[in-house]
């Protein structure tokens, strides 16, 4: 089975998907984990991510996996923390509008996702990558409160030395939120068949609770 949940950032696609993997025993692909490994690879080889060829070639020289919970592994080796800093921050939404490197991950996902049962999330996983996927989420929120909960998990995390400003997310999730609209390939959409669900006002525990039903209800059906 697949469940693919799309959504603009903060909007609590990551925790839910985390924790229908972990209840339901599925696989979970982060698909934006992926776009991140790529720019972060091109930040530390030095590759302009304007040049498309340069780009793509960057891709196949590399390895990349997914662990069961989401985290991507590029030639083995686990990238965490560093996928989330301000200068993967800023380009990613630019790397990830490449329709070549689209292609290249989307291909990656589908063969990772291969006869398993996997819940995947991004922006394009109901449109595009999984346009079957037995059950499509879309998860919004307030871009006001999108912005806190990327300040509270920033803070939590300390990918860096310097605290993280609320000012400063927000404009990035704005900013990213306005390419991911305008990508000519794989821009976020919501599904003619997905669920939406504004989440601004529920906790994850609320947000968890509609999705899981929905999920109860659509195995139990799937089975009769
Ligand atoms: O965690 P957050 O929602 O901030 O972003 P992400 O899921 O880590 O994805 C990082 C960026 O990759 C997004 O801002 C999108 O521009 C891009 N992305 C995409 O284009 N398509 C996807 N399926 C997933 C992410």
């Amino acid at each position: 089975m697949k469940v693919a949940i799309d959504g603009p950032a903060g909007g609590g696609k990551s925790t839910i998907a985390r924790m229908i993997a972990e209840n339901f025993g599925f696989l979970y692909i982060n698909s934006g984990n992926l776009y991140r490994a790529v720019t972060y690879l091109a930040l530390q080889e030095d590759v302009c991510w304007q040049d498309s060829q340069a780009m793509i070639a960057l891709v196949q020289r590399h390895h990349f996996d997914y662990r069961p919970d989401g985290a991507v592994e590029v030639d083995g080796k686990l990238l965490a923390g560093e996928l989330r800093s301000p200068q993967v921050d800023a380009i990613v939404s630019q790397v990830s509008a490449i329709p070549e490197i689209r292609a290249q991950v989307n291909s990656i996902i589908r063969s990772i996702s291969e006869g398993k049962d996997v819940v995947s999330e991004g922006r394009d996983i109901t449109t595009v990558v999984f346009p079957d996927a037995e059950i499509k989420l879309y998860l919004d929120a307030s871009a006001e409160i999108r912005a806190e909960r990327r300040f509270r998990e920033r803070l939590a995390q300390k990918v860096s030395d310097i605290p993280p400003r609320i000012e400063d997310i927000r404009k990035n999730i704005e900013m990213r939120d306005a390419l991911d609209a305008q990508k000519t390939v794989g821009a976020l959409k919501i599904a003619q068949d997905a669920i939406y669900l504004d989440t601004s006002d529920l906790t994850i525990q609320q947000v968890y609770e509609k999705v899981y039903k929905i999920l109860r209800a659509r195995i139990a059906h799937g089975r009769k």
